[in-house]
């Protein structure tokens, strides 16, 4: 059944190894067969309405978010804020005249964006909840509610939900844009079977973690554009199953800070998707081995340069990267976390599901 461990040790990998299923699951659902999009002509029309989207969420769903902003701002030309449930709740931003709300949450349940939503509801404004679990109260109390089929997820560490969360935003902006140049239905079964292929190296993951992280004290993932969205992502991961004090950031920064903690042999993975800004995270990149960091990169074949250590994604569209940029460092936490002999699904002190505010 789909809560069976089967043959796995751990959860997350099994959840990790499901993300080309679930993105094939999406397609099916949101795609008809003429192309078309069956997301509901009632959420699309509500939110092109909206003068600009607020996304709410927590954890690995807020950074998601990140990602899907960018695809609302780009694509469907609407501007998007990302707020993290917890603070939007206490200290509200001033909101547009016409907000549309979209929450995200693996759970549905998570206290902070109900809080949220249910000030959201008071003042009369619409929303959508983008969840795994139908029937939550975030599916409950939402206008309109869009399902991620990514199955149960039960390693308290969330991946498949990322790559669900994702790619529905994908199809939604998407929907709601003027036709950009783009089959997307197209590049999301690609995505899938690259992810599938990145899957299959498990081999190359294991032993960059055994070399490079699992001995780490801290480490720093960095990058530009969704690749620094990304790198957070990358970074919450490692801290949450691995215990490795990471952070992620977007590499201009470094320089205003943070490259005061690169030391000898310090573990750097650079994010290096996008062709836009990939000269100057070369440069970043630079700075960083300047000070003896050890650099790992995660790059697209496009943009990847000979005899460079890291590992090649195939060639994409910048804005969906993200979901083949995750999936290393998805394992990459995995192994480290196997590595250092930790509960890979069950960190200490964590929830898979956060109930209290
Ligand atoms: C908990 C989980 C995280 C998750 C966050 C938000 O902290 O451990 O993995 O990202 O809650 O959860 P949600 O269900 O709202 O996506």
């Amino acid at each position: 059944s789909e809560t069976d461990k089967g043959t796995y040790e751990y959860y997350m990998l099994k959840e990790i190894d499901e993300q080309p299923i679930v993105i094939r699951r999406l397609l099916d659902k949101y795609f008809g067969e003429n192309g078309e999009i069956l997301i509901g002509d009632q959420i699309v029309s509500d939110i092109q309405k909206a003068d600009r989207i607020y996304i709410v969420a927590a954890g690995t769903s807020y950074h998601a978010g990140l990602i899907g902003a960018r695809m609302f701002e780009k694509w469907a030309g609407i501007p998007t804020e990302v707020h993290v449930s917890s603070e939007f709740a206490y200290e509200q931003p001033l909101l547009s005249e016409n907000p549309f709300f979209i929450f995200l949450s693996q759970s549905g349940e998570t206290a902070d964006s109900r809080e949220v939503l249910q000030n959201v509801n008071r003042a009369g404004f619409k929303s959508l909840t983008m969840t795994n679990v139908e029937k939550s109260t975030l599916w409950r109390e939402a206008t309109y509610a869009l399902p991620l089929v990514a199955g149960p997820e039960i390693a308290v560490a969330s991946t498949k939900a990322y790559v669900a969360q994702v790619t529905l935003e994908a199809i939604l902006a998407y929907a709601m844009s003027e036709r950009i140049d783009l089959d997307l239905e197209q590049e999301l079964s690609t995505i899938a079977v690259d992810i599938q292929a990145i899957v299959d190296d498990k081999a190359v993951f294991q032993e960059v973690a055994n070399e490079l992280l699992v001995p780490a004290t801290s480490t720093f993932f960095i990058g530009r554009g969704s690749d620094s969205d990304v790198s957070l992502e990358a970074a919450l991961k490692l801290k949450e199953i691995a215990y490795v004090q990471a952070e992620g950031f977007a590499a201009g920064e470094l320089k205003h800070g943070t490259l005061a903690l690169i030391e000898d042999g310090t573990p750097v993975i650079a994010l290096l998707t996008q062709p836009k800004t990939a000269g100057l995270v070369r440069g970043n990149i630079a700075e960083t081995q300047a000070r003896g960091a050890n650099v790992y990169r995660i790059t697209t074949s496009v943009l990847a340069e000979e005899g460079e250590k890291g590992y090649v994604l195939p060639d994409v569209d910048p804005l969906l990267a993200p979901l083949l940029a995750v999936v290393p460092t998805q394992m990459l936490a995995y192994y480290t976390s196997l590595g250092r002999n930790l509960d890979v699904d069950h960190p200490r002190n964590l929830a898979k599901s956060v109930t209290v505010q």
